[in-house]
This record gives structure tokens, C-alpha cells and sequence, in this order.
């Protein structure tokens, strides 16, 4: 039996991050084998990548090996994490994947989406997920949100202007145009409480229907 591959994308605040870990104990009560993990990260080489791309130091990174940096940490982790738990029949619940590549690196940092799209397909060789949820949300909300979250580290990316996660969010909408078979639009100004509910009935629908 496969498992299945579920993303999880958005701008910074969007609140994915704790709907994921919500999502993971509801589905684990429903007697569903899940894993969550995330992007960049999630296994030890990729953490490592992680910290070079993230650190807020690293002011000089260049734009394209920034780009190359992300692909890279996906490939180790696909191939180390995500193809042996969907080997087993899990259930992949994942932070983040190529299309944060796309919004991020493609289409903000202004690389081109073809051509970030074409260094992913390197490192993913056409694995893509069965379903992405966008956590839409305007960003001057979102980063008032991780304005006031205090536990929450400050990264590189983080440090960029607002006209930066503008762009990304625009991306996100294309995307969900582009690919509107795989990527659902989740309404993220709402309440937690009202979003992980939607997000919880989203997925066992989809669990469902594959189980027909
Ligand atoms: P997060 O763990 O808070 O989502 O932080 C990861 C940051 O990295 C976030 O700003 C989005 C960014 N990112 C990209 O720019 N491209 C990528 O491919 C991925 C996975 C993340």
C-alpha cells in the first residue's frame, strides 16, 4: 500500500505550521498512520541546509544558490524521509515543498518560476504531492502575527519587505489558478478554530474518496 503526500504552503503567519500539528493529532485519534515533518528540514542534512539558508547573517547569499540550496535540502529529504513513509502506507503531512520554491525563489526573488520549476524537477524527478492546502492570508496580517509571536525565531527571509511577501502571496494565487487539481485555497483569516476544523474535513474527504 502507498501512502499519501500532503503539502502544506502559504506566507509567513499564515498559521500553517500549528494547523499541521492540530491536523496530525485529529487524523492519529482517527486511527490514521501520519508523519508531519517539514522544508527546509526534517532530517539532519537538510536541518544543516537549513541553518546556512535561513541564518540571518548570510546577507550575501545570492539569489540563485539560494534557490540551489532549497532544492537540495528537498532532494535529501524526499529521498531519505518522504519516499520510505509513503513505501509504508503513511500519511505525509508536509511544511512546505517546491511550491514554496516557485513563490519564494521564482517568482519574488524574481528567478522565473519556469526556470525554479526546471532545477526542482532535478531534485524531485516529477514527485509531486496529491494535495496542497494554500493558507491564504494578506501578508501585512500575516507578519503582524509573527510580529507577536514571541517563540518564534527570527529568519532571513523574515527580514525582507513587505513588497517581498506581496509577491509571494501573488504567486501563491497564481499557483492555485495554475493547478486548481491540487492546490485548495484555505481561508486563514479566521480562527485557528475555524480553520483547523475546515482543514480536518478537507482531508478526511480526500482521505475518503482515495479509499473508495
Ligand atoms: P518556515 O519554516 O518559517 O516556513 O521558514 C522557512 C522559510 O524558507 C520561509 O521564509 C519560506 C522559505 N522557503 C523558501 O523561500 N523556499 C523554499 O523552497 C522553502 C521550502 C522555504
Amino acid at each position: 500500500m502507498v501512502g499519501h503526500f500532503i503539502t502544506f504552503e502559504g506566507g509567513e503567519g499564515a498559521g500553517k505550521t500549528s494547523i499541521l500539528k492540530a491536523l496530525e493529532k485529529s487524523l492519529v485519534i482517527d486511527g490514521y498512520d501520519v508523519i508531519t515533518t517539514r522544508e527546509p528540514g526534517g532530517i539532519e542534512i537538510a536541518e544543516k541546509i537549513r541553518d546556512v539558508i535561513l541564518n540571518p547573517t548570510h546577507t550575501s547569499m545570492d539569489a540563485r544558490t539560494e534557490a540551489l540550496l532549497y532544492a537540495a535540502a528537498r532532494r535529501q529529504h524526499l529521498v531519505e524521509k518522504v519516499l520510505p513513509a509513503l513505501e509504508k502506507g503513511k500519511i505525509v503531512l508536509c511544511d512546505r515543498f517546491i511550491d514554496s520554491s516557485l513563490a519564494y525563489q521564482g517568482y519574488a526573488r524574481g528567478l522565473g518560476m519556469d526556470e525554479v520549476y526546471q532545477i526542482n524537477e532535478f531534485a524531485i524527478e516529477g514527485f509531486m504531492p496529491e494535495i496542497t492546502l494554500f493558507f491564504d492570508i494578506k501578508p501585512e496580517i500575516g507578519l503582524k502575527r509573527i510580529a507577536k509571536n514571541k517563540d518564534r525565531e527570527q529568519n532571513r527571509l523574515d527580514l525582507e519587505q513587505l513588497k517581498f511577501h506581496e509577491k509571494v502571496h501573488e504567486a501563491y494565487q497564481k499557483l492555485a489558478i495554475k493547478f486548481p487539481e491540487r492546490i485548495y485555497r484555505v481561508n486563514a483569516n479566521q480562527t485557528m478554530d475555524v480553520v483547523e476544523k475546515n482543514v480536518y474535513n478537507l482531508i478526511v474527504n480526500f482521505l475518503k474518496a482515495k479509499a473508495d
